[in-house]
């Protein structure tokens, strides 16, 4: 099965019916050719220089020694400001002309784009959508810039980024959006993120602040903070069915589904992960570490980390490492903070925040596995690619997948990356029965030197 005739895909991306499509972008069109004609009207009719002649003051006082003189000197610069008024007018034709033949070239473009896909408008803009918050279109810009910053920016104005499947959900994002400016944000952390893992990310800024603990306390020191359970106090529970972290201790002695089970248990299996290697699934820290030159491997990312305890492992061995994940069930990111590491609030669906060739490694367990559309997922290992520097390790710890998969799509996707292989492990999964073909496997892979 393909890339392009896979059912995930088509699921995740929702193209929009074509005809649909279609007739919403003649309609924007049609608005774009008002719009250019509207400007060009207040333009040629609110210029105010080359009407006005303000500066013919003459007829009031003018005495006949002088006048003569003075009179052709006045004609004089009275013609120069109608020539400079002329000039003006071409110019402005010569704007017009040009924006017609676009919309022109926009217009021969949809006819011949019949079945093709139509351009999406990704703007938030008054003349598309004339029903949204106005402190979305304030977030969303477009912001003038001050003159002398274009050259860089490559324009004259800024557009502060919205993930592009945000205008996909515009009365969701309208209600993000509907707060007191100034005021207490809305409770409103499982509405976001689930806006956030739809793929409008990055969610737009917003003038509120968000709730605070109701008591929050100084934080546990260093280094002690990295195996302490914070106090309850030091997170707004609102958004989460458990509303301390005993309860969510007490999770994995449940039944049902719960994201991460023990991870905040950090007496229980948390304090023993990545602390043995058995030569197979499980890999070490140390044995991953000592692949390399002693002290080169410093900074680096852990994809999905839970409760943060694999950058807890990894700063006492003077690695440092962000721990990117969501709060699905539980206040992971402020429980990472907490024990005095780097948390991220970003999906497996966003660019990595990092600039290329930067990483010692990169590390994630669980996360990154067949229920990421394969497509996506390709995106994903090509970016890990990216951030790690030449040597860089990528850990793929626990990838889950059906027996067929495994060399089937997922092996040769991670070759076809260019990732080599240092270490390389599989084995059946059978926790839930042994007729079932299910497989892990981990990886140790390397970033080529050249
Ligand atoms: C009119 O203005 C031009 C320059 O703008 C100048 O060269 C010319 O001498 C002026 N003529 C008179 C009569 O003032
Ligand atoms: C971490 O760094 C400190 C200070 O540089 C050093 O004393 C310590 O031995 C290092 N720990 C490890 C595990 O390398
Ligand atoms: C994958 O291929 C290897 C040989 O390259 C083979 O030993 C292994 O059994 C295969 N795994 C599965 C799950 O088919």
């Amino acid at each position: 099965m393909g890339a392009e005739d896979s059912p995930k895909k088509q699921s995740y991306y929702h193209p929009p019916s074509p005809r649909m499509a279609a007739l919403k972008f003649k309609l924007k069109i049609a608005m774009l050719v008002l719009l250019t004609n509207l400007i060009t009207l207040c333009l040629f009719s609110s210029a105010p220089r080359p009407f006005h002649l303000p500066r013919l003051s003459l007829p009031i006082a003018w005495d006949a020694a002088s006048s003569s003189s003075s009179l052709v000197a006045h004609l004089n610069s009275t013609f120069a400001q109608l020539a400079a008024t002329h000039s003006r007018i071409a110019d402005l034709h010569r704007q017009l002309a040009s924006s017609n033949s676009l919309v022109e070239s926009l217009l021969v473009e949809l006819a011949g784009s019949r079945g093709g896909r139509p351009h999406d408008d990704l703007s938030i803009g008054p003349a598309s959508d004339g029903n949204l918050p106005d402190e979305l279109k304030l977030a969303v810009g477009p912001h003038k810039l001050p003159l002398g910053h274009s050259p860089r920016v490559g324009s004259d104005v800024v557009h502060p980024p919205v993930g592009a499947a945000c205008l996909r959900f515009k009365e969701e994002l309208a209600q993000y959006m509907s707060y007191d400016v100034g005021g207490e944000c809305p409770t409103d952390d499982v509405f976001a993120q689930r806006l956030l893992l739809k793929g409008c990310e990055p969610l737009p800024r917003r003038r509120c602040h968000p709730k605070s603990p109701a008591k929050y306390a100084e934080p546990t020191p260093f280094p002690q903070s990295l195996w302490t359970t914070p106090p309850d106090s030091s997170v707004v529970w609102d958004a989460y069915t458990c509303k301390s972290y005993k309860c969510l201790i007490d999770r994995n002695k449940q039944r049902g589904y719960f994201d991460c089970k023990d991870c905040f248990d950090l007496q229980g299996r948390e304090k023993h992960r990545w602390m043995y290697d058995n030569g197979n699934l499980d890999y070490g820290i140390d044995q991953v570490l000592a692949t390399r030159p002693r002290g080169t491997v410093r900074i680096g990312l852990d994809i999905g980390g839970g409760s943060g305890t694999f950058a807890a492992r990894m700063r006492e061995r003077n690695v440092t490492i962000v721990t990117t994940t969501m709060n699905l069930d539980g206040p992971f990111n402020s429980f990472i903070a907490s024990r005095g590491l780097i948390s991220m609030h970003m999906s497996v669906s966003q660019r990595l925040p990092f600039f290329e060739n930067t990483l010692d490694i990169v590390h994630s367990m669980h996360v990154l596995s067949n229920w990421i559309p394969e497509a996506m997922l390709e995106f994903a290992l090509y970016d890990v690619y990216r951030v790690l520097r030449p040597g860089g390790l990528f850990w793929l710890d626990h990838f889950f997948c059906e027996g067929p998969q495994l060399n089937g799509t997922y092996e040769p996707m991670i070759g076809r990356v260019g990732f080599k292989k240092v270490r390389w492990n599989a084995g059946r999964k059978v926790d839930r029965g042994p007729q079932k073909n299910e497989w892990y496997f981990s990886a140790l892979l390397e970033k080529p030197m050249t």
